[in-house]
């Protein structure tokens, strides 16, 4: 079913370097999955490029960077990170928080435990990247983001792609779509991401003002069966 919103779909690639890193090898590639996902109708691809270096490497975003296209990276607010997003220069980056332990990102930003964020952003914007922050659906991170100055807040998608049952994911789409007003009152772009997948994507995709949808696991998941082109042809279809 078409639901006529036109959202970007970013397609996360992490996992095709994943699957390269369990050896070693070169292949598969990141900037080969990247050409294909595009050519698939993927608006933007991006990476998130973990101080852990556990799949995406530094060679990687520099490749993924050089392409035609929007090149978007999650990164963690941290000096060695920022140093190599300010020699690759991708479009956009999402300042996300990132522990070692986790198998992947657990939540939004803490914005009232974030020292030196500030600061960031304003090196990030200053050098033409525009910035996002990664947060969770209330109020509180929305005014927090605004004060900080960034062009756009991804919405944490997480709690409502794992909420069981109808009544808890109601109440979690409506926190999204909450949240959501008020970034688009408070004038930042609206994006959302993580846990999204074929079956739970044309909710989210509804909510008003969103403008871009950032996927990755269950797109590189499918394209284990479907391949990568139809994988990511069949999302773009679902929230266009
Ligand atoms: N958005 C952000 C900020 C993320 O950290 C991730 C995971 O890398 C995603 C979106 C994509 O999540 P998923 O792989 O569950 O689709």
């Amino acid at each position: 079913m078409r639901i006529g919103n036109n959202l970007k779909l970013g397609v996360n690639i992490d996992h095709i370097a994943t699957l390269r890193q369990a050896r070693r090898e070169m292949d598969p590639d990141p900037a080969a999955a990247a050409l294909v996902c595009k050519r698939a109708g993927a608006d933007m691809i991006v990476a998130h490029l973990r101080q852990d270096r556990r799949h995406i490497q530094d060679s990687d975003v520099f490749r993924l960077c050089r392409l035609k296209g929007e090149t978007h990276l999650e990164i963690a607010s941290v000096p060695s990170i920022i140093s190599v997003v300010m020699r690759a220069k991708p479009d956009s980056v999402c300042l996300v928080p990132e522990n070692p332990r986790e198998v992947t990102t657990s939540g939004g930003l803490n914005l009232k435990k974030a020292p030196g964020l500030a600061r960031t952003i304003k090196r990030l914007k200053d050098a033409d990247i525009e910035v996002s922050l990664f947060i969770d659906p209330d109020a509180a991170g929305v005014r927090a983001a605004k004060s900080l100055g960034v062009d756009a807040v991804e919405l944490c998608t997480r709690p409502y792609a794992e909420a069981k049952g109808k009544k808890k994911v109601k109440a979690e789409l409506e926190r999204l779509e909450l949240a959501g007003y008020l970034a688009y009152e408070m004038g930042m772009n609206l994006h959302a991401g993580h846990g999204l997948d074929y079956h739970n994507v044309q909710a989210v995709a509804r909510i008003p003002h969103i403008t871009c949808l950032n996927i990755g696991f269950s797109i590189i998941a499918r394209a284990v069966f479907a391949g990568l082109k139809g994988a990511v042809a069949e999302m773009k279809l679902l929230i266009s």
